[in-house]
Parts: structure tokens; C-alpha cells; sequence
């Protein structure tokens, strides 16, 4: 395993876990990393600065504001390859969930672009609490990576969940967010999300109940394996990683006009939003008046993007993998499968993820899914797990893709 050339950022917050991190430098540092450590004020009361000098060659950095021109933060977050917290403190967590930037850790991670590791160390109470339990399903749901904790002895001389990593375990987890990272650099992914909006008139809409977080987190997966990513997505309910470009859309016809711009560019267009299929012929230009009765709505098909690219290959990049998703009530695999083949055939994909959205654990507005996914290399049945999980299912197989052609 080499990290050659690779910037890691190293952020030692004060827990007494600190102690055991002068290991994790040297020890990215041996497999060729660059290391840059960050230390708050009170991490320097477990561990001195100067072992972290001598163990990576380089100064430590814990003042936001230098005395020269360059600013500190920005300056080391820009071309950093991974940023990685250990020990994380509760506080540590709190503060980058919340996005405080008041010392050179916490203003590092909110400047930085690129991946982030964290180490949690802490007492079990302190982890198992509420505020926690939330900050770090903040972190998670915003594509920050988790090494632990783990269950053992603690300095208080209990035992339980709360202890950082071992230092190897720690520096295997940095080695494999750097390494997935490269699998995709050099290349360029649309990711639709949500659902879209059809005006009826200026303030009523037909639309659908898309949360976005399938599409959200198969182009945050994209983008950790070092994919550009540009995201577009209808009206959504939930937060956008940073490292994604964004271009909000509210109707069919906008999203069309947003992928089409970008297809020719794309290696990979992914069509995870959920387009309404219907749109009022003719919207009114002012609010329907109740008094008036209910008013008869005439509705036409939207453009089906997914066709459209699928049916002509002169939309789309040679050699590039178009997929599409098939919301279905079913939930038997077998049938889920043949479901997802017929409507690669259909729409001209080169890849279907097929899920059932009958189940409460399965589809629309839940973090997990139940899907097969349909390609040229057969049909894979992924089962009920997260959207997470089913997006780097797919990525995966996207990425093989991509290397066949
Ligand atoms: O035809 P159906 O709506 O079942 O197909 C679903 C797939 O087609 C999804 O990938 C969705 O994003 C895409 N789609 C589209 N444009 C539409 C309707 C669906 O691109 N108007």
C-alpha cells in the first residue's frame, strides 16, 4: 500500500487517545504521505507539538491567525487529499457538525473540499448521548467518513463503546478513502435527484414524494472515489455533501435542459430523480380561485430524459454508461429482475437499478432500499440495505463499466 504524494491533513483534538496518534503520523507518513498536523489548544496538553514535527518533517499548525500574508486554514486545506480527526472529541464532532469555525481545526474542515476521516474518542455516555448520536449522523448523512469507536477499556477505567481505533486500523481506514477516491479521478458524472415540480399555476404543483437521498448519495459516492460530479436536482429535503456541484431544477423541462447541456461531457449520467410523468397541458398565470370549482386539468407526458439519451447516441459521450432507476411494487427479486431488464430494454440503458417501493423499509423518503441492479453482466440482487450501501453497489459496477469501454 503507497500514499505516495498524498496530502493528509491530521487534525489531534484533546482526548487522551491523543497519546497513540504521533503512531498514525508516522505511520502514513512511512507509506509515503504528507503529512500537515493540526493540533486544538488542548490536544497540545496530552501530546507535544514537537513529536508530530519530528515525525512528519513539517511545523504544526494551531493558530488560526498567522503573522504572514498566507491564511492558515485555507492554505492547508487547498489541494488536501484527505482530512482526518483523530482522536475526535464530542466537542470536535459538535463543532464541524455545526460548522464553528473558531481555532485552525475547525476552520480547516470547513474549508476543505475534500474527504474527511474521523476517529471519535470519548466516554460511553458522552458518545451514546442524544446531541452525539445526531452529530454524528450530521457527519454521516454529509459523506464524512467513521473509523470507529470501539469497544474496550476507557481512561476512566470503565469499559464500553468510546475508544478510538487502534492506530493501524486507523491508518488502514485513511489508506482505503485515499485509494476508492482515485478510482473515478478524470471523470465526469450528472446525477439526477428528487422529484420534480409540474406547476398547475403559480403556487399548486403535481409532484411526487422524493426525498433526493438516493441520488444524493450516489453522487456523494462518486465524488469520494474522485469523480466531478455535477448534481442536478429537483425541489429536495435533504442536505447536499459540499464536494458536488449543484444545479437546482424545479420542472421536467428544466432538468431535460440541465443533463442534455452536460451529456455530451458526461462519462456517466445516472437518472436517480423521480420525474413526474405528467404535466398540466397549460398552467394558469395566476392562483386558481377556489370559488371558481374545481378546475378540470388536462395533462400531457413529460419529456422521458432517460429515453431520449438512451434512444440517441449522439447525446452522449462514446463509451459512456447511461443508467436509470425503475420505482416498482414488488418485491419479490425474481420479479424485480425481470422488471429491471425489461425496462433497460425500453428505455435504452446500459444499466437499471430496480427498487420496490411497496415495503415502509424500501423506496421513497427511508434511508434504505430493497433493489436488483440490471446491466449487460447480469442482474445483481443487492437486498434491503441503505441507500449508502446500494449507491457504492452501483458505483462499483458503473466504474467496471466504465473500465470495459
Ligand atoms: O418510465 P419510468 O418513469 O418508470 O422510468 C424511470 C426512469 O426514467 C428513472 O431513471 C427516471 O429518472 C427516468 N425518467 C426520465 N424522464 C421522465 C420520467 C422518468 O428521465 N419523464
Amino acid at each position: 500500500m503507497s500514499l505516495q504524494g498524498k496530502k493528509v491533513i491530521l487534525c489531534v483534538t484533546g482526548g487522551i487517545a491523543a497519546y497513540k496518534v504521533p503512531v498514525v503520523a508516522r505511520g502514513l507518513t512511512e507509506l509515503g504521505a504528507q503529512v500537515r498536523v493540526v493540533m486544538t489548544r488542548s490536544a497540545t496538553r496530552f501530546v507535544g507539538a514537537q513529536t508530530f514535527a519530528a515525525l512528519t518533517g513539517h511545523p504544526v499548525g494551531s493558530e488560526l491567525f498567522a503573522a504572514g500574508a498566507e491564511v492558515p486554514h485555507v492554505e492547508l486545506a487547498r489541494g488536501a487529499d484527505l482530512v482526518l480527526v483523530a482522536p475526535a472529541t464530542a466537542n470536535a464532532i459538535a463543532k464541524v457538525a455545526i460548522g464553528i469555525s473558531d481555532d485552525l481545526m475547525s476552520a480547516t474542515l470547513l474549508t476543505a473540499r475534500c474527504p474527511v476521516l474521523v476517529a471519535p474518542a470519548m466516554h460511553t455516555e458522552m458518545w451514546e448521548h442524544p446531541a452525539t448520536r445526531a452529530n454524528v449522523a450530521t457527519l454521516t448523512e454529509r459523506g464524512v467518513h467513521l473509523v470507529g469507536p470501539v469497544s474496550g477499556a476507557l481512561s476512566s477505567g470503565d469499559e464500553g463503546p468510546g475508544r478510538m481505533a487502534e492506530p493501524d486500523d486507523i491508518i488502514a481506514a485513511a489508506a482505503a478513502v485515499l485509494s476508492t477516491q482515485q478510482e473515478l479521478a478524470g471523470r465526469r458524472f450528472v446525477v439526477t435527484a428528487g422529484g420534480t415540480q409540474e406547476p398547475i399555476d403559480p403556487v399548486r404543483f403535481i409532484g411526487n414524494r422524493s426525498s433526493g437521498r438516493m441520488g444524493i448519495d450516489i453522487a456523494a459516492e462518486a465524488a469520494r472515489r474522485g469523480a466531478k460530479v455535477t448534481l442536478v436536482v429537483g425541489p429536495i429535503t435533504v442536505p447536499i455533501p459540499g464536494d458536488i456541484d449543484v444545479v437546482k431544477v424545479r420542472t421536467a423541462e428544466e432538468m431535460r435542459e440541465a443533463v442534455l447541456e452536460r451529456a455530451s461531457d458526461a462519462d456517466v449520467i445516472i437518472k436517480a430523480a423521480a420525474v413526474a410523468d405528467w404535466q398540466a397541458d397549460v398552467h394558469a398565470e395566476r392562483k386558481l380561485k377556489k370559488a371558481d370549482g374545481p378546475p378540470a386539468i388536462h395533462l400531457v407526458p413529460t419529456p422521458d430524459i432517460l429515453a431520449e439519451l438512451g434512444s440517441d447516441p449522439s447525446l452522449r459521450k462514446d463509451g459512456s454508461v447511461l443508467v436509470g432507476f425503475a420505482a416498482e411494487t414488488e418485491p419479490d427479486p425474481a420479479k424485480l429482475a425481470e422488471l429491471a431488464e425489461a425496462k433497460r430494454a425500453s428505455k435504452g440503458a446500459d444499466v437499471i437499478v430496480a427498487n420496490d417501493v411497496s415495503s415502509h423499509d424500501s423506496g421513497f423518503e427511508v434511508p434504505t432500499n430493497r433493489a436488483v441492479i440490471a446491466s449487460v453482466s447480469g442482474t445483481e440482487d443487492v437486498g434491503l440495505v441503505t441507500k449508502k450501501a446500494l449507491a457504492a453497489a452501483l458505483v462499483t459496477r458503473v466504474a467496471a463499466a466504465l473500465g470495459r469501454s
